[in-house]
């Protein structure tokens, strides 16, 4: 592939509209990301049916807005790619019928994107990572809001999920502690600010699956018992939130250790989706890999969350291997890992 080629990529499969233009070489001609969080604010949570209309609404500009960016117009794209699940059905709809629509009317290549493989990719994007890029395999930990996995990524298309969560994401559990401690959504960053001014000590909450064989998560029980101490009253909000957070960290440090062990030989942890934003999670994760005398990696936030740029270098992967889409793909809402395949070229 010419390092000059260029590619298009649409990420539209959760609350977030975003357009990128990549070229192959690693350089971000333009990145544009909508946060749709205004829309969805009141409700407390994504509401598919307006974040499909979002998606709709915005999409078009973003893409205009791109092209302006990277001073280009269609005609000078190789490829375009977006992300076609997991996710939102309305939103994946409305982002890979506007990619083939554009790929259609341009002769060009479309590219159907797994979400969590972008996520798994990102760190490969030249540049992007001042330790360089790390060798397959490594071990990738996605904390998001929708997404808790922790996924063995062996190469290119070859994905092994090691554990995922059996209730609640833990962004989610951020997010519910959050609300029960009265902040607004998304409650991730308040209830880390909160936390900032209380004792992670303080309160006793349980640390669900700690020490159990495997590498499953669940938050539920943790959402409960951070209700039972309010409910209790006799512990400063401040308090719950650093203990709640303590308790996150723990069992993240603890699941991480032992997904380590299922996979001997990794080069890296790396470490994806908006709860790597949290400093003491990846504190913790940073000692689990330091013991083991790896690397953590977390790309920076804004490739941490959902983005385009992950989606059109994971685009760029594909391409390089002639591992294009066909126009009939249609968009699938669940989308295991584990069911993609490495490129036959
Ligand atoms: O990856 P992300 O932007 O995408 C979605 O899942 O859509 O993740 C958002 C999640 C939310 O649950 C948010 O509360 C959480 O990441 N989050 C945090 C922090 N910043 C964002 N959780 C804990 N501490 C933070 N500083
Ligand atoms: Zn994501």
């Amino acid at each position: 592939m010419r390092p000059d080629t260029i590619i298009l990529g649409i990420e539209s499969s959760c609350d977030e509209t975003a357009a990128a233009v990549l070229r192959a070489d690693g350089t971000i001609l333009a990145d544009s990301v909508f946060s749709q969080l205004k829309e969805h604010a009141a409700f407390g949570g994504v509401v598919p049916e307006i974040a499909a209309r979002a998606h709709l609404q915005h999409l078009p500009r973003l893409v205009a807005d791109v092209l302006g960016k990277a001073g280009i117009n269609y005609a000078a794209l190789d490829a375009v790619a977006a992300t076609s699940g997991p996710g939102l059905i309305g939103g994946l709809i409305v982002g890979a019928s506007f990619a083939k629509g554009v790929a259609l009317a341009h002769d060009l290549p479309f590219l159907a994107i797994n979400h969590l493989e972008a996520h798994a990719l990102t760190v490969r994007l030249p540049g992007l990572m001042p330790e360089g890029v790390p060798a397959f395999p490594y071990l990738l930990l996605l904390l998001s809001g929708g997404h808790c996995q922790c996924v063995l990524v062996e190469g290119l298309g070859r994905y092994r999920r090691l554990g995922t969560t059996l209730d609640d994401a833990v962004g989610e559990a951020f997010d519910k502690a959050a609300k029960l401690l009265g902040l607004p959504w998304p409650g991730g960053p308040h209830l880390e600010r909160l936390a900032g001014a209380g004792d992670p000590g303080a309160v006793a909450l349980p640390r669900p699956l700690l020490g159990r064989a495997g590498c499953d998560f669940s938050f539920s029980g943790l959402k409960t018992a951070v209700a039972r101490a309010l409910a209790q009253g006799q512990s400063r909000p401040a308090d719950i939130a650093a203990s709640f957070q303590a308790a996150v960290a723990a069992v993240l440090a603890d699941r991480a250790n032992h997904a380590l062990e299922m996979a001997p030989g990794v080069t890296a942890l790396v470490v994806a989706g908006g709860v790597a934003a949290n400093g003491s999670v990846r504190r913790a994760l940073d000692s689990v890999a330091t013991a083991r005398g790896l690397p953590m990696l977390a790309p920076p936030l804004r490739f941490c969350t959902d983005n385009a740029v992950m989606v059109a270098w994971a685009g760029l992967e594909r391409l390089r291997h002639g591992a294009t889409d066909s126009l009939a793909f249609n968009p699938r809402p669940r989308w295991p890992l584990a069911e993609l395949s490495p490129p036959a070229g």
